[in-house]
């Protein structure tokens, strides 16, 4: 049986179904929650290939024809170029603002169509059907849409929720490797954030999760979707407690910008790299004890997952990271705000931290 949990946010509330072999009965959970018939998918040339059928068959089981638009697969995607291509694509359907976009696919797929649907006619409601253990985890719960700018990562979006979101986690079975561990990243998160309890489960069950236990991935999953779910309703737009679900991806923004948003670094391995290093600065702050550090840096090493940015590049541009932080969305009157850490599960939100000290601490 699939598993339900609710985001609590009133008038825009919405389920979170996680289970195993939903896309084949998507219809029955879509059907009841449309406006009108009028429904367009948005999905990548590779997720379509792999799962579109399967959706559009369970859509046509409960008579709701639809028309996919297939959009090119990676993190370039997410560009001012492709969204207006998308808009127009979208517009020649005719839709009324009673239509309904679904996002099959993963975080790229969720973001830009989520985007697509906020200002679509002015905004329309939209599914999420997310594919990637980063999706599931993460991207498709709690409204941030948006796409990047030469000037930096998902600085023009909005929040807009969607009004489902449907997971299956069977979808997984296709994923690159590459992919799984660049979604784990998101989940172990929630762990060292506030959930020292469950960084504990995930070093014992990590390893049997990964290849692909469907019971261990539903409960990781939906526990990762609670804990974010809580701190949503708590804030959904970012003017508090939800900056902490950022832990690490300032750093990850700059790197992932310095790449070109390209598979030389993947979004999520940029957050593993980006949340080892929030936690050096918390220990070379004096805040968190490095005992901590070590015991994270030995599941990364379990679980192969970067730690360094080293790893992906000898040397860095220091100025040039030093100005992805300042665009940062956090920063203010020009002080940087980082968050970091008092230990495992002990995560908090550090304002006017000096530039030159983290110049220094770089250097
Ligand atoms: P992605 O969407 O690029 O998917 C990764 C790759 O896997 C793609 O090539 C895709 O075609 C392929 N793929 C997807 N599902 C598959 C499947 N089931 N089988 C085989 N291949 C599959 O990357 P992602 O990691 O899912 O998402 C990263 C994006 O999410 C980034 O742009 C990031 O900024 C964004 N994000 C957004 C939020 C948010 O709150 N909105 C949170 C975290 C990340
Ligand atoms: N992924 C960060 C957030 O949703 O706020």
């Amino acid at each position: 049986m699939p598993e339900t949990l609710r985001v609590e946010l009133g008038a825009r509330s919405y389920d979170i179904i996680v289970g195993g072999q939903l896309l084949a009965h998507a219809g029955e959970y879509i059907a009841p929650r449309l406006k009108s018939r009028h429904v367009i998918i948005i999905s990548d040339e590779t997720v379509a290939k792999l799962y579109l059928h399967r959706l559009t068959s369970a859509l046509e089981e409960k008579n709701i024809g639809c028309r996919p638009v297939i959009v090119a697969p990676g993190e370039r995607t997410k560009s001012l170029e492709a969204f207006s291509g998308l808009m127009e694509t979208l517009l020649e359907q005719k839709p009324d603002r009673e239509a309904t976009l679904i996002a099959l696919g993963g975080g790229v797929v969720g973001d830009l169509a989520g985007f697509a649907a906020s200002v679509l006619l002015r905004g329309v409601d939209f599914i999420q059907m997310p594919t990637t253990l980063l999706s599931q985890v993460d991207s498709s719960v709690g409204g941030k849409t948006g796409i990047n700018s030469r000037f930096g990562k998902n600085l023009i979006g909005s929040f807009h929720q969607p009004i489902l979101v449907l997971s299956d986690v069977s979808a997984l079975a296709t994923l690159p490797k590459r992919e799984w561990l660049a979604g784990y990243a998101e989940m172990l998160k929630y762990g060292l954030i506030s959930d020292a309890g469950f960084f504990a489960w995930l070093e014992k069950n990590a390893g049997a999760m990964l290849a692909g236990d469907a019971k261990l991935l539903t409960y990781a999953i939906v526990r990762s979707c609670a804990a974010k779910a809580a701190i949503i309703a708590e804030d959904e737009r970012e003017g508090g407690v939800r900056a902490l679900l950022n832990f690490g991806h300032t750093f990850a923004h700059a790197f992932e910008a310095e790449t070109g948003y390209s598979d030389t670094l993947l979004h999520g391995e940029a957050v593993a790299i980006g949340i080892i290093l929030a936690f050096r600065l918390s220990v070379a702050l004096g805040l968190c004890p490095e005992a901590d550090l070590k015991r994270i840096l030995s599941h990364y090493e379990a679980t192969r997952l970067p730690a360094s940015p080293l790893s992906i590049r000898p040397k860095w541009n220091i100025d040039a990271l030093m100005e992805h932080f300042t665009r940062d969305k956090k920063t203010k009157d020009g002080k940087f705000t980082f968050i970091l850490t008092r230990g495992i599960g002990k995560a908090f939100i550090a304002e006017n931290i000096e530039k030159d000290f983290i110049r220094a601490w770089l250097s």
